[in-house]
């Protein structure tokens, strides 16, 4: 697509909101996407890897049925609080620090930070796209960032390129981006024991091509092959030019703004907010349809 076509088609227009990632869309409800408009939607969704729709009222469903023509969608995970988030629509997940009736939280993540990462790095073939669908908001904190990692890629001096061509790094599965123990895990202190996946350092975008710095999260990870001093020392250096604040998209919540990002092309984190005020977010995540791979110039 032109670039005249993709700022501009039946009404819709994309609108960068940093110079790297993010695009605003206009013109459209999500309730009631037509296939030109959804081309559109994709086109500008591999370009900016991360979208924002404004002002969208979307019933559970009609979220579901956005996210679904993205690919398939994975059921919600099983929360902090051993439950599923809504009875009857699976593929919905709440990210929420509302507690229910019975005083425990409703979602996850609670109102702490989340630190930057990408969502569900730890498994082979993890999620391509999340979703998120402003119900709530806290009247300040809680803003969400995206940086991007295609920038991330071409900010590494040369010699640090060659360096992690062909190496890979561990994915670590025991903490979830708010620092809670994922169920069923026993958490340990070294990185080459903790469960998780290695992921080539420098992957392809499945429809691109774009070379994309691929960390996943900071915490319990580890450069395969390499002693743990190496491997940390190298891995700080990787992410002193991956989530560069000057450069991220950082959103400010308003009620209805849908936020979705691509998981390969993006990291994000979450500021804290008053633990007394209220967020409540409807999520949906489209699964991988490819391992993440290597990118090989
Ligand atoms: C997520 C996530 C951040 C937020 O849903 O994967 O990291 O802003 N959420 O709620
Ligand atoms: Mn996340």
């Amino acid at each position: 697509m032109s670039n005249a076509a993709l700022s501009e088609a039946g009404g819709l227009q994309a609108r960068p909101l940093t110079s790297v990632v993010g695009a605003e869309i206009t013109g459209i409800d999500l309730g009631d996407v037509s296939d030109a408009h959804f081309a559109f939607v994709r086109e500008a969704f591999d370009r900016f890897a991360g979208l924002l729709f404004r002002d969208q009222d979307l019933t559970p469903d009609q979220l579901v049925a956005f996210s679904r023509r993205f690919g398939d969608l994975d059921h919600a995970p099983v929360m902090e609080n051993g439950r599923t988030a809504v009875p009857g629509l699976p593929e919905v997940y709440l990210v929420s620090n509302i507690k229910g009736s019975d005083g425990k939280e409703i979602g996850s993540l609670g109102s702490g930070e989340a630190v930057w990462h990408t969502d569900m790095s730890y498994l082979a073939a993890p999620p391509d796209i999340s979703m998120l669908h402003a119900i709530e908001v806290p009247p300040a904190g809680g803003d969400t960032w995206l940086c991007g990692m295609n920038a991330a890629y071409q900010a590494l001096p040369e010699d640090l390129k060659r360096r992690v061509e062909g190496l890979r790094i561990k994915h670590d599965g025991t903490y979830n981006s708010g620092g809670y123990v994922r169920q069923g895990v026993t958490p340990t202190d070294d990185p080459r024991e903790s469960p998780g996946t290695y992921h080539p350092v420098v992957i392809a975008h499945p429809h691109t091509g774009q070379p994309l710095l691929y960390l996943g999260r900071r915490r319990m990870a580890h450069i395969e092959g390499l002693g743990l001093a190496e491997s940390e020392a190298l891995l700080d250096e990787l992410w002193s030019y991956a989530t560069q604040e000057k450069s991220a998209y950082r959103h400010n919540w308003r009620i209805g703004d849908v936020l979705m990002w691509d998981n390969r092309a993006t990291m994000h984190r979450r500021d804290p907010f008053d633990a007394s005020a209220r967020r409540l977010m409807r999520r949906t995540q489209v699964k991988g349809a490819t391992k993440p791979v290597a990118y090989t110039g």
